[in-house]
């Protein structure tokens, strides 16, 4: 395992956001070679399209690997007595959060962040959990449900299970994650989600995403040393989002990154509106939002333009430790 301050990393991945990410890293599995696009002589490197999106962009894994927590399941309108039904399974999991990095995760499902639950208003929500990881844990949900539903005072051990049931109140769009102590520690390995429970008559037909924003202590200093939407830094870089033109893109966007006190999202090009937490009649309308911890809310962009539009944190820092990415807006 790379032994790198946060410092030394950010000192290495300056040029990053710009540059071929992670080359200047020295990471394992990485050669020292410099990005092909840096002038020799030049403390300036002249950096093409190419170095910052697709083939070029070192992201971990391949290009589908996070279809199931970037496309949620599908909204359903309201039906009575429906019940929805998930499986969560805590499991101590190594993952690899930038090429050649690896983080030794507490997950739900094996990945971070863990599995997207969607239910509709109303519907009754149960979700079985079995806690197959080496700790105790929870799963806290954030929205309305009895005090003995809420994660914090049934602590699950390694090894057993509890079932969580209550209706899903209220509309709009939430997120769960592990309330056992020391709660830092449960939230910074990686256990949490996103949590969207549809109202009564589903919102209008888009393209719907869902991104959460995290962060990894990869060094263990109690500072974040990549950043990422859906849990590999680089990864819509190297795989830009496709959507096309003609129907409304929805994002569900929620942040998870601890230590650091807020997170954001910044789309070029474009501006949207954004219904924060995803309930009542005030939307904003804008090209940037932010989110402490738990905040969590509601995308909607219509493209004015068919081409690549990046997406990115709006502190730099993210940005260029992982938290960007790309939409390519496609006109049929
Ligand atoms: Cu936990
Ligand atoms: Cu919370």
């Amino acid at each position: 395992m790379p032994k790198f301050t946060r410092k030394q990393i950010l000192a290495g991945a300056a040029p990053l956001i710009a540059a071929a990410p992670l080359a200047r890293l020295n990471l394992p599995g990485h050669s020292h070679s410099h990005p092909s696009a840096t002038h020799e002589g030049h403390n300036h490197p002249t950096l093409g399209h190419a170095a910052m999106i697709r083939e070029h962009v070192p992201a971990p894994g391949g290009p589908h690997d996070l279809d199931k927590l970037l496309y949620p399941p599908e909204a359903l309108p309201y039906k009575r007595g429906r019940v929805r039904e998930y499986e969560l399974f805590a499991v101590d999991k190594t993952i690899e959060v930038a090429p050649g990095v690896h983080f030794n995760a507490w997950t739900y499902n094996g990945t971070v962040p863990g599995p997207v639950i969607r239910a509709t208003e109303d519907d009754l929500l149960r979700v079985n959990f079995v806690n197959g990881g080496s700790h105790p844990h929870t799963i806290h949900f954030h929205g309305i449900h009895p005090s003995n539903m809420d994660g914090v005072f049934e602590v699950v051990p390694p090894g057993s299970s509890f079932t969580y049931e209550f209706p899903a109140r209220p509309a709009g769009m939430h997120l769960y994650h592990c309330h056992a102590t020391p709660l830092k520690k449960h939230i910074h390995k990686g256990l949490y989600g996103a949590f969207i429970i549809d109202p009564k008559e589903p919102r209008p037909p888009a393209q719907e995403l869902v991104m959460v924003m995290n962060g990894y202590d990869t060094d263990g200093d109690g500072g974040n040393n990549f950043y990422t939407v859906n849990g590999r830094s680089f990864y819509y870089a190297r795989y830009p989002i496709e959507v096309k033109r003609s129907q409304t893109v929805r994002i569900y966007l929620a942040n998870l990154t601890e230590f650091d006190l807020i997170n954001s999202l910044h789309l070029h090009g474009d501006f949207f509106r954004y219904q924060p937490t995803g309930t009542g009649d005030y939307w904003e309308y804008t090209d940037t939002v932010m989110q402490v911890q738990g905040q969590r809310g509601v995308i909607e962009i219509d493209f004015a333009n068919p081409g690549e539009f990046m997406f990115h944190a709006h502190q730099s820092e993210f940005a260029e430790l992982g938290w960007m990415g790309f939409f390519d807006v496609k006109d049929e």
